[in-house]
């Protein structure tokens, strides 16, 4: 059972990733002002605000799932807590260098720092370093939790039956909790995808320590970069899922979900197409082999069927055939769903070619990932993370004193959201860090995204104030 020590990291994890999420919201705040001319910051504060924002979500983010995950297999399995403290120091850490290397170093090639821009070096030296350096650490630590996850989940279910194959036939004998499901998929794709980071660091500390006598292929490391970065941004959504077909039906007074053949098959296939869909990153790299892009556009549509299908249609008929006793935790979870759905759809659209060549690094790009993050996973985690400090001190989660803050919430998130999907429409390009007068309104979708957002950071200021105190008492015990 969970015990205090798990309680205590638990609630350590959720105060560090919420502190570090209001600061990163005022990052991207602070650059739509930029990008709508409302304040002035030079082009390499712009971009290394735009670096550190993006890992530092990113990071919160894939880390935020596998806190609630390990929180929640406790019930099932043996977890380590220390393990958990582990990932939590070095990811603090891991923060600490990267946000160095930004600010302090002026280290600004975004956060997929793509090859060869961390050797183009347009700030300190030792800037790049620090931050490869810092991957190291944070990744290290997910790595090595993340495999300790899996062998504890394998202690107790075999191989096939963590996948749940033995729902394939008629009355399995052993049940496999959806939980158990969703995490062994989802934490094997992160596996990989930082597997691939290992080998990607290991590439450049090779160049940058060999004094020019080892080069790389360029077209290799966009493929390394974006298959470890893409996976692991999707990978980490499926976490937050996971959480949500363990507590959804719990905190709606209602029976527990089942692995059924089609949940099952659902899954088992979201874990081969997620790991083939990056190829749509790769569309304009013409020296690409068509195979692979006509692989990432069909493992495009195959990736979000399967999960998304039988997601939504267990959460719709959970919620359509009842009646639900709302509480902040399963509203979070409900517009969750909805916003991964819609930013989902926003993913496809670009993910097909002849979209693609219209769209490809416009703000449809932050459009729809934005939504299926800030309107998606981050809402399944703060689902988890409002659910958790109220089981921590024995509260009662009271939905009605929240009305207001959900207001806030969808007209801020989706305010937000919306500017980015019009700069999109528009053709406005992404990563400007202002925009050239030929883009006439793009200003405006920047002055309105920055307002909205502001709109979305308050609703989520209202939450964490009431979870931090919930979390600090639980630390004091
Ligand atoms: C209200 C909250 C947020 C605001 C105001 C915000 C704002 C921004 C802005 C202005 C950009 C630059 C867009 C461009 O011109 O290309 C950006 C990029 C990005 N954001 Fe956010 N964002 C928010 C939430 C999130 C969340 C929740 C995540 C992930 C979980 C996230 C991940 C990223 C990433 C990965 C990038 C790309 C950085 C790069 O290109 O190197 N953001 N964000």
């Amino acid at each position: 059972m969970e015990n205090l020590s798990l309680k205590k990291v638990t609630s350590a994890w959720i105060i560090t990733i919420l502190t570090l999420f209001v600061l990163a919201i005022t990052f991207g705040i602070t650059m739509r002002l930029n990008q709508g001319n409302d304040i002035s910051i030079s082009p390499v504060n712009f971009y290394s605000l735009m670096t550190v924002h993006g890992l530092t979500m990113i990071g919160i983010w894939s880390v935020a799932g596998m806190v609630a995950v390990n929180y929640l297999l406790a019930r099932y399995v043996k977890v380590s807590v220390k393990l958990n403290t582990f990932s939590l120091i070095f990811t603090a850490i891991g923060i600490i260098m990267l946000w160095v290397a930004a600010f302090i170093g002026k280290f600004h090639a975004g956060w997929t720092f793509l090859y060869p821009l961390p050797f183009q070096i347009a700030w300190e030296k030792w800037a790049t370093p620090m931050f490869l350096f810092s991957l190291v650490v944070m990744g290290t630590s997910w790595l090595v939790w993340s495999i300790g996850m899996i062998l504890q989940i394998l202690k107790k279910y075999s191989l096939k039956q963590t996948f749940a194959w033995q729902h394939f036939s008629k009355n399995p004998s052993v049940e496999t909790p959806p939980l158990i499901l969703i995490t062994t998929v989802s934490l094997i794709g992160i596996i990989v995808c930082l597997l691939t980071a290992v080998l990607l660091l290991v590439l450049l500390f090779a160049e940058y320590y060999s004094s020019g006598s080892f080069v790389n292929d360029p077209l290799l490391m966009k493929n390394l970069t974006y298959f470890f970065g893409h996976t692991l941004a999707n990978e980490s959504l499926y976490l937050g899922l996971a959480a949500l077909y363990e507590l959804m039906p719990e905190v709606s007074g209602k029976p527990k979900l089942k692995t059924t053949w089609y949940v099952a098959l659902g899954w088992n296939s979201t874990l081969v197409f997620v790991l083939t869909a990056f190829f749509h990153h790769l569309y304009m790299d013409f020296v690409q082999p068509l195979g692979f892009q006509m692989i990432g556009q069909f493992a495009s549509y195959f990736a979000s069927i399967p999960a998304a299908t039988v997601t939504a249609f267990s959460v719709i008929m959970l919620v359509l055939r009842n009646r639900i006793e709302w509480s902040l935790t399963n509203i979070l979870f409900f517009i969750g769903v909805v916003g991964w759905v819609i930013g989902g759809v926003g993913a496809v659209i670009d993910a097909t070619v002849t979209n693609n060549v219209i769209l490809h690094n416009t703000l449809w790009v932050p459009a729809h990932f934005h939504t299926y993050n800030a309107m998606g996973n981050v809402l399944f985690c703060l689902a988890f993370f409002n659910w958790a400090a109220n089981e921590f001190t024995n509260n009662q989660d009271i939905f009605k004193n929240y009305k207001l803050t959900i207001k806030l919430l969808l007209i801020g998130g989706f305010g937000f959201v919306l500017m980015f999907y019009f700069g999109g429409a528009y053709s406005v390009p992404r990563r400007f860090a202002i925009y050239p007068s030929e883009f006439t309104y793009a200003s405006y979708f920047a002055k309105f995204g920055a307002l909205f957002a502001l709109i979305y950071l308050i609703a989520i200021l209202f939450i964490f104030y009431d979870i931090l105190k919930k979390c600090i008492k639980t630390l004091s015990y």
